[in-house]
């Protein structure tokens, strides 16, 4: 049988439309902390309708240090669900802590919440909900559940950029929310991230964990105040980024599109589609399907 290769993504951007925001860094000489950093945290505010936001270097480092400043460690546990990339349970090991793996529903991939009731134990210091592949469905249910028990709801919305559930975006919905825009994504920087969230106190600590604990005052003076690490985002994937970001919606639509073939060929076959609550807004990271048992491989 001969093997047909196809890239799994190609993201949406040319040579042409890059070129003159990497001429733009290069003749200014800024690499970090530039104009591209600071239009991408405009646009992800915008798009996300969120009050802060920290780009970082990957969707991992945004939940370490979503983590680190929660100050999770060993003996803590954190219910994550148990549907996603490793990343979601490696940062919580890597910090001693223990993922508590709780089921998600077969239709959605999300975190069930009967399951995440019964995990909610005294050693619970956050909860980690995945937007499985891009889906918000249940999300603000989980929220209710994490309000209701005094637990930090971080969201991993790798794949969730530009998805929302009941008219609010991803990225404005849970205490934090962290990004990938790895090239896999429907947004790519080559490797990058974002966390955002509308809570001031949780701001204030991600802007000195993401920059070695560095403080300035209103004179421009600085300051090491606390201890940190590196993880910003470089002013050419920021670049890479944002000028995506302006064709988000293009970039959905023409995904929904897609999307909308696959299902006219394959639902009549016995697949069945991700659900997606109707009171989603989806922006189709993937098109994904279930194959149920009464699919035969010769049909
Ligand atoms: C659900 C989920 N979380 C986290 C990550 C890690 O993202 P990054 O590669 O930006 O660190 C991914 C990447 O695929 C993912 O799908």
């Amino acid at each position: 049988m001969n093997m047909i290769k196809t890239r799994i993504v190609r993201p949406s951007i040319t040579f042409d439309e890059l070129e003159p925001a990497i001429k733009d860094i290069i003749t200014s000489g800024i690499y970090t902390n530039g104009k591209a950093v600071s239009t991408f945290t405009r646009q992800i505010l915008k798009i996300t309708k969120s009050k802060f936001c920290f780009p970082t270097t990957s969707a991992t480092t945004a939940l370490w240090t979503c983590l680190k400043i929660l100050k999770i460690t060993s003996g803590d546990e954190v219910l994550i669900s148990d549907f996603s990339y490793p990343a979601t349970a490696n940062v919580v090991e890597d910090l001693g802590a223990k993922p508590v793996f709780v089921d998600v529903n077969l239709e959605t991939f999300n975190m069930l919440p009967e399951d995440l009731l019964c995990k909610i134990s005294s050693k619970t210091k956050a909860v980690i909900f995945v937007d499985a592949l891009g889906n918000p469905s249940g999300l603000h249910e989980i929220k209710k559940i994490c309000k209701k028990h005094n637990i930090v709801l971080i969201e991993d919305a790798a794949c969730a950029i530009g998805s929302s559930e009941k008219n609010k975006m991803c990225g404005s919905i849970s205490d934090l929310t962290c990004f990938s825009f790895h090239p896999r994504k429907i947004i790519c920087a080559g490797e990058g991230g974002a966390i955002t969230t509308n809570d001031k106190n949780f701001a204030k600590q991600l802007g000195l964990k993401l920059t070695h604990g560095l403080k300035k005052d209103k004179n421009g003076n600085v300051d090491f105040i606390d201890y940190g690490y590196n993880f910003r985002m470089s002013e050419m994937q920021a670049a890479l980024a944002s000028i995506q970001l302006k064709k988000l919606d293009k970039i959905i639509d023409k995904r929904s599109n897609i999307l909308n073939i696959y299902k006219e060929y394959l639902l009549p076959l016995g697949f069945k589609n991700q659900k997606i609550s109707n009171l989603v807004k989806f922006n189709v990271q993937s098109a994904t399907f279930i194959v149920t048992k009464n699919i035969s491989a010769k049909k």
